[in-house]
């Protein structure tokens, strides 16, 4: 029998899950659904609210007919510590990892004996001969973080299969590990944030998380208009960034929240081509439940200069010909979930 895989994705405002089950090269869709956070979810501390987001992932496995007790988690982008470091000479495994220790210490805002390091190679040279040169990508997770995930994974039943950041789970369902798409800058749009990446030959070469996502932009349609926080996530899932509606009130109003966000993605398709000047970003990709945004694919993309795509993570796996339609409308909100059940090992 094909193996099942499952990815969760414990996200502020909705938990979603996906499995996958795999044929030869394919994957094939098996089940997904999605389920609110309740509040306070991850933020908390206490046992007894932990409690109560575990309640709601097994509620989540129940009505999704989901079976399998492994899962593959993501840690969210702005709890975890990510560098490209590149200024490393050839190196051989151990002197890569004592290499990658020393210059943890500089990015890390917190002790190495608190955190998980580890790191992919992106570039490494077959000798020690020439500009012989190594770059790694570099990832510290703060070991209270993992504990919580683990613990709320364990009060659901479940044990963790892989732990990996949000960004690492995109990346593979967008784009995959082919060494000819173009390079491309992810962003995905969450709640409380917003995490970008460049990618490029199926491998991210920078990244970054600010904390300006969707709810910055209910707030400030709250504050404007003077509504409460559901009737504004109302009014901007309805009108969004379109300008002619409600005579560019709304737009006025929203423009500056997303001006914050497309000068981070501008900053970052510079420090990129900065890097590597002869490989410079070619496209967006938009991801996360902010990509559902009315106008915002038009407006980023007059903005940065660049084609602008809604992420589909489904564009690879097979699925029955019904379900086609209906996975479309909340595509861009599964990345993360389906990046995750993708993970082979
Ligand atoms: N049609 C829409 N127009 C505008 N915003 C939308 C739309 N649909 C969803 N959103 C916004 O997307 C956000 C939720 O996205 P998503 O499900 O990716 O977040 P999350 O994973 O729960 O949160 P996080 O990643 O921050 O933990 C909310 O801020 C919501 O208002
Ligand atoms: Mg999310």
């Amino acid at each position: 029998m094909a193996k099942i895989t499952v990815g969760l994705d414990i996200g502020n405002s909705s938990i979603k899950i996906v499995s996958l089950s795999k044929d030869k090269d394919q994957f094939k869709l098996i089940s997904l659904g999605s389920i609110p956070t309740p509040k306070p979810g991850m933020a908390s501390d206490t046992d007894a609210d932990l409690e109560v987001l575990a309640n709601s992932i097994k509620q989540l496995f129940q009505s999704t007919k989901i079976e399998q007790k492994e899962v593959a988690v993501a840690l969210p982008e702005s709890r975890v510590f990510t560098r490209v470091i590149d200024d490393l000479p050839y190196l051989t495994d151990n002197e890569l990892a004592s290499a990658i220790n020393y210059a943890a210490e500089e990015f890390i805002p917190m002790s190495l004996a608190d955190v998980n390091l580890n790191w992919q190679v992106l570039v490494r040279s077959e000798n020690k001969t020439g500009n012989a040169k190594t770059v790694a990508l570099v990832i510290a997770s703060p070991k209270h973080v993992v504990s919580k995930y683990i613990k709320v994974l364990e009060m659901a039943g479940l044990h963790p299969r892989a732990l990996e950041t949000e960004i690492i789970a995109i990346t593979r369902s967008l784009v995959g590990n082919n060494p000819f798409s173009p390079s491309t800058l992810i962003m995905q749009m969450g709640t409380t944030t917003t995490d970008f990446a460049a990618v490029s030959k199926g491998l991210i070469w920078l990244t970054r998380s600010i904390s300006t996502g969707g709810m910055a932009l209910t707030r400030a349609l709250a504050q404007h208009f003077n509504f409460e926080l559901s009737q504004a996530e109302q009014y901007k899932k309805v009108y969004g960034l379109v300008e002619d509606q409600l005579e560019g009130k709304l737009f006025e109003a929203l423009k500056p929240v997303v001006d914050i966000i497309a000068g981070e993605a501008r900053r970052v398709i510079q420090a990129f081509s900065a890097k590597y000047p002869q490989n410079s970003i070619k496209r967006v990709v938009l991801s996360g439940g902010g990509a559902k945004m009315q106008g915002l694919i038009i407006y980023l993309a007059n903005a940065l200069g660049l084609e602008v795509q809604e992420a589909d993570p489904w564009y690879s796996i097979a699925k029955e010909k019904d379900a086609v339609l209906k996975l479309a409308q909340n595509a861009s909100s599964y990345s993360v979930a389906v990046g995750l059940a993708q993970r082979e090992d």
